[in-house]
């Protein structure tokens, strides 16, 4: 398929100014000289924002990355996750037209977006609401013939659940994920023929549906402003039991993750799963809250009235320097001298931000910090070459 910029493109770009401080924070995941790295976390967030990627807002992430305009518009055309094109307001329907999909009747999906949304692909619905495009295989083909609407996935489709979605959607409701059969996973139709006994155990939904009722952000635009996901994969790590997680019902206008400092676990979905990734820092600030660990001496106030800039340290941003300073932690010394048993406190309390000690290695950060030599972030943030405010 040839993949052009649109004919039709909007004056200018600008990220909200949230997803802006978490596009800048990206920027500093990266070496020094690698800032193009970023390149594809930032044209996803543009398009999370926009729901397609116009041309000022190519040109705005090569501008932020020192990269000629060309070098962005070939990764943006590259990628068939970049819509080079106005989708939907509501949203964008990618129907699976691979092999198992294909069979189990695709066609019969894409005709119910021709008939309801546009007759070709990559076409608004009169309305403006909704868009559609034929996909290759998102990798649940047990679950075939599916669709994935937003960042979610509708498996066990038939014509007539597709209608039922598309007007929910319409409707501005945000129908339930995953199966639409009854089905809980991908377990035979007719039922369970082995290992029955774990269906006892079974949750309300699977993972995949427990977590986008969860987040509820399967068709949301993303502004920056949303609640931190780490808190979110948390959540679950610290209930108890069988407890079921408290559904609730997604809604348009509903919150979803993201991070303080953009240090988050939001990144582009990869084609194929349709879920942000539970990653080695997530797991790391998992078990760090389950550690209980020794309180490290804490402070009334700031000696002499003068807290440190504990945001110098890589990591921490406005929220978490007001959390450590709430905790009695004015300074880098105090930092400086926790032991492991002192960091895993600190870490199991910090609320939202569990694990984030040991994570970005603030200990380190701060002996040099509190011998006056400076890290490369601390240098750059002090220079105004970061955005840690
Ligand atoms: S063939 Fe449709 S999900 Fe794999």
């Amino acid at each position: 398929m040839l993949r052009r910029l649109h004919k039709d493109q909007p004056e200018a770009f600008a990220f909200t100014p949230d997803n802006l401080a978490w596009a800048e924070a990206q920027i500093t995941k990266y070496p020094e000289g690698r800032q193009a790295s970023a390149i594809i976390p930032l044209l996803w967030r543009a398009q999370e924002q926009e729901g397609w990627l116009t041309r000022p807002a190519i040109e705005g992430v090569a501008d932020m990355l020192g990269l000629a305009y060309m070098r962005a518009l070939e990764v943006a055309s590259f990628y068939f996750m970049f819509q080079l094109q106005p989708v939907g307001s509501v949203a964008n329907i990618q129907i699976c037209g691979t092999t198992s999909c294909m069979i189990c009747g695709a066609e019969d999906l894409m005709a119910v977006c021709k008939d309801k949304i546009a007759a070709k692909p990559h076409t608004l619905s009169a309305d403006g609401k909704f868009s559609w495009e034929e996909v290759e295989c998102l990798g649940a083909c047990a679950n075939a013939p599916m669709a994935q609407i937003g960042k979610d996935y509708y498996e066990d489709l038939t014509t007539e659940r597709l209608a039922e979605i598309l007007d929910e959607l319409s409707a501005g409701r945000v129908p339930l994920p995953g199966p639409q059969n009854g089905r809980f996973s991908c377990e035979p139709k007719s039922g369970l023929t082995s290992l029955d006994a774990f269906a006892q155990d079974r949750k309300q939904h699977n993972a995949s549906v427990a977590l986008a009722v969860e987040i509820g952000d399967t068709i949301k635009r993303i502004d920056g402003t949303e609640v931190p996901l780490v808190s979110h994969w948390q959540d679950r790590s610290d209930r108890k039991g069988d407890a079921e997680p408290t559904p609730h019902t997604p809604d348009l206008a509903g919150d979803a993750p993201v991070d303080e400092t953009g240090v988050d676990k939001r990144e582009a979905p990869v084609q194929g799963t349709g879920h942000p990734r539970l990653d080695e820092p997530a797991k790391e600030a998992e078990a760090a809250s389950q550690g209980g660990g020794i309180k490290p001496a804490m402070l009334d106030t700031a000696r002499e009235g003068a807290a440190d800039d504990l945001k110098r340290i890589r990591g921490v941003g406005p929220r978490l320097e007001t959390m450590l300073n709430d905790m009695g932690i004015y300074h880098f010394d105090q930092i400086a001298s926790w032991s492991t048993d002192e960091i895993a406190w600190v870490d199991s309390n910090l609320e939202g931000f569990k694990g984030r000690v040991s994570r970005d290695d603030w200990v380190s950060q701060s002996k040099e910090l509190a011998s006056e030599d400076e890290t490369d972030f601390a240098a750059r943030a002090k220079t105004g070459d970061v955005d840690n405010t």
